[in-house]
Parts: structure tokens; C-alpha cells; sequence
């Protein structure tokens, strides 16, 4: 049989085992799901600590890793399954968006188990692959829905209208949430990842600083827009000032304005659209939807607004690989199968 067969001709399952394959940043992530919202394995090999010294993902270093990681990972999930590749029904991969190399090692891997045990491969968008982490939190979670999605590269509030239709009702113009938040604990001298650090720091300050109100009246753009570059340059130039002025800066307290400024708008934001909408499901993802503060507000405000709040655990905010098994699972049902000529997106829109 010729790839191109299993291409055209696999005859599709109601309930596939699907082994996700997810190598975008800087966690080699490998998970196995029966159908979209049953994990059977769920691993993550992080190099996180090999960048904390740089401050930043060094692309380079988060490619290798993968290379090392990638075999092992999959090892590993299959173990914990108590599964075999010839259990697997299809496998599914992060095409993009992230860093080139570092998908390409995913996506290399993925086609060649693909290939090799005559399984169709599942291109998948990241950013969709977080939005569906909701479906593993709530099993009986259906569309519409309106989606927070924040995270290191992406910020927007998003209509699920159904489980393919995916509305970008407004997007940052510039910074991601996760960015800023990754910027100003290198302001205030943290390690990277800055998000946790800087939720840490926040917890013992106070929301006493006065920060830019984000994009002025004046703003042509949608509503439901978001800028993070002039908190961030906000945050840099008070830093600078009371520095300047020899004054001691309280870190707490500008780790807690910041995060007040940055997380109260997602919020408001997502309550707009559900009020325009009218929907009753709002769901959180990426790897900001970790962030306790964000998650402890959304929750009452919630409670308040009779709303249905789904926030998956921390840990399908953040990259993992069970998000990509979800979309994958969407994508089967589609036949949105890929022959190999896939490769590896560094952008992808949605
Ligand atoms: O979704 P994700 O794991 O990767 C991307 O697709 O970008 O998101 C990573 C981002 C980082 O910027 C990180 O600092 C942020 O999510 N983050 C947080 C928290 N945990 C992770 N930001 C705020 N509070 C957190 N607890
Ligand atoms: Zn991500």
C-alpha cells in the first residue's frame, strides 16, 4: 500500500486512539487520547530550565532538545498507556504556529511514524489545539462558546460558533499577554518563564500603581482589541523614573499593577462578548489561563453572571500534547488528513 492510500482510503473510527505529537516552544510533548476528550498518556519533557539562563527560548537549544526528547517522550507515552503503535489509530502534529526548527523536529518525527506503521497524519494549528484543551476539561463541553485565548504568542477573545468555526472577534496589535508577562519579570529581574514568577511576586503587592488605560478612545480597530506594548514600556519607563530618583521600587507592588492592568481587560473583554453574543459558555486557554488571579476573578465574576466557566487544569493551559489529540480528533472526523509533504509553519492563522 502506498502512503497515498492511507491517505485517501483509511476507513475513519468513531472513537480513534490518537497519539499527539506537540514540539512547538520549549516542551517535547507526547500524548495518547481515546476519541477527542479521553487522555490515555500524557507526557512532557520540558527544557525550560536549559533557557532560564538566557532569559528567554533560544531557538537553537529548544530544537536539540526536542531531537533528544521526541523518541522518549513517545516511549514513555506509549508505557503509560499500556499501548503499542499498532494500538494507534492516527497521529497527529503540531504544523504550527512556534519556532521553525523546533516544529520540525515534531513534524519529521510524526511523519515518519506516520509512514512507517500506515497511520493518517493530522496536521494541527497550536492555537486551535489550545482552544480545544476545553473539551478534555469538560467532557460534555459542546460550542458555541467564547474562548480567552492567552498565551506566549497569542492573545484574542474568539467565538467557537461550533467546533470548526472559529470567530477572532478582536486580537492584541502587538505583545501577547504572555509576552508581556514574560518581559516585566525581566524587568524586575526574574527568571524566565516570567508568568508564574511574576504571579508569585504579585501576591505580596499591592495594586497601587497607575498604568495607561490600553488602546485610547481614538482606536479605530474593534472593541475587543488588545495592545500590550505600552503597559510593558509603561512598566519599563516607571521602573526607570523612581530608579532615577534614587527611590527603592517595590517589585511586589508593580508585579501586582501589572498584573491587574493585563489580566482585568481579558476579563472585561470576554464578559462584553458574552453579553453581545448572548452565549453562556465562556472558556479559558493558553498558558496565561494558568495564572491564579485570572482563574479566581473569571471564577466569581462567573458565579455572578450565571455563566458556565470552563478552565481547564494548569497544566492543558500550558503547552501539552492532549490539546493537539483533541484538535487532532476534530480534524479525523474532517479527514483532514496530510500526505508528506507536510511541513512546518512558523504562522499559522488559526
Ligand atoms: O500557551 P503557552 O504555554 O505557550 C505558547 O503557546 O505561547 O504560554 C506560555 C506563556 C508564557 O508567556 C508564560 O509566561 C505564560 O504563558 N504563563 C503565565 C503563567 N503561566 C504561564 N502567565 C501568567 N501567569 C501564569 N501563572
Ligand atoms: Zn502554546
Amino acid at each position: 500500500m502506498s502512503y497515498f492510500d492511507v491517505v485517501k482510503n483509511t476507513p475513519l473510527k468513531g472513537e480513534p486512539v490518537i497519539l499527539g505529537i506537540e514540539t512547538s516552544c520549549d516542551e517535547t510533548a507526547v500524548a495518547i487520547t481515546r476519541g477527542g476528550r479521553e487522555i490515555l498518556a500524557d507526557e512532557i519533557i520540558s527544557s525550560a530550565s536549559e533557557h532560564a539562563r538566557f532569559g528567554g527560548v533560544v531557538p537553537e537549544i529548544a530544537s536539540r532538545a526536542h531531537t533528544e526528547a521526541v523518541y522518549t517522550a513517545t516511549e514513555n507515552a506509549l508505557k503509560s498507556a499500556g499501548l503499542a503503535m499498532s494500538d494507534i489509530d492516527a497521529v497527529a502534529v503540531t504544523k504550527g504556529a512556534g519556532l521553525l526548527g523546533a516544529l520540525l523536529v515534531g513534524v519529521s518525527f510524526a511523519k515518519t511514524l506516520a509512514f512507517s506503521f500506515n497511520l493518517p497524519l493530522i496536521p494541527v494549528s497550536h492555537i486551535r489545539g489550545h482552544i480545544a484543551a476545553a473539551y478534555l476539561t469538560d467532557k460534555t463541553l459542546e460550542p458555541p462558546f467564547i474562548t480567552i485565548l492567552a498565551s506566549g504568542g497569542h492573545t484574542a477573545i474568539v467565538k467557537a460558533e461550533n467546533y470548526y468555526d472559529l470567530k477572532v472577534l478582536g486580537r492584541t496589535v502587538d505583545d501577547a499577554v504572555g509576552e508581556a508577562f514574560d518581559k516585566v519579570a525581566r524587568i524586575l529581574g526574574l527568571k524566565y518563564p516570567g508568568g508564574p514568577n511574576v504571579e508569585r511576586l504579585a501576591k505580596d503587592g499591592k495594586n497601587v500603581i497607575k498604568l495607561p488605560k490600553m488602546l485610547g478612545n481614538n482606536y479605530q480597530g474593534s472593541e475587543f482589541d488588545f495592545s500590550y506594548s505600552g503597559l510593558k514600556t509603561a512598566i519599563i519607563n516607571y521602573v526607570h523614573g523612581e530608579t532615577q530618583k534614587g527611590k527603592e521600587i517595590n517589585k511586589a507592588d508593580v508585579a501586582c499593577s501589572f498584573q491587574h492592568a493585563a489580566i482585568d481587560v481579558l476579563i472585561e473583554k470576554a464578559f462584553k462578548a458574552i453579553r453581545i453574543t448572548g452565549y453562556k459558555t465562556l472558556a479559558v486557554s493558553g498558558g496565561v489561563g494558568a495564572n491564579g488571579y485570572l482563574r479566581d476573578t473569571l471564577t466569581e465574576r462567573a458565579e455572578k453572571e450565571k455563566i458556565k466557566l470552563v478552565l481547564p487544569e494548569k497544566r492543558y493551559c500550558t503547552d501539552n500534547a492532549a490539546m493537539i489529540c483533541a484538535e487532532g480528533y476534530l480534524q479525523y472526523k474532517k479527514r483532514n488528513f496530510a500526505d508528506l509533504s507536510l511541513n512546518a509553519q512558523a504562522v499559522v492563522e488559526f
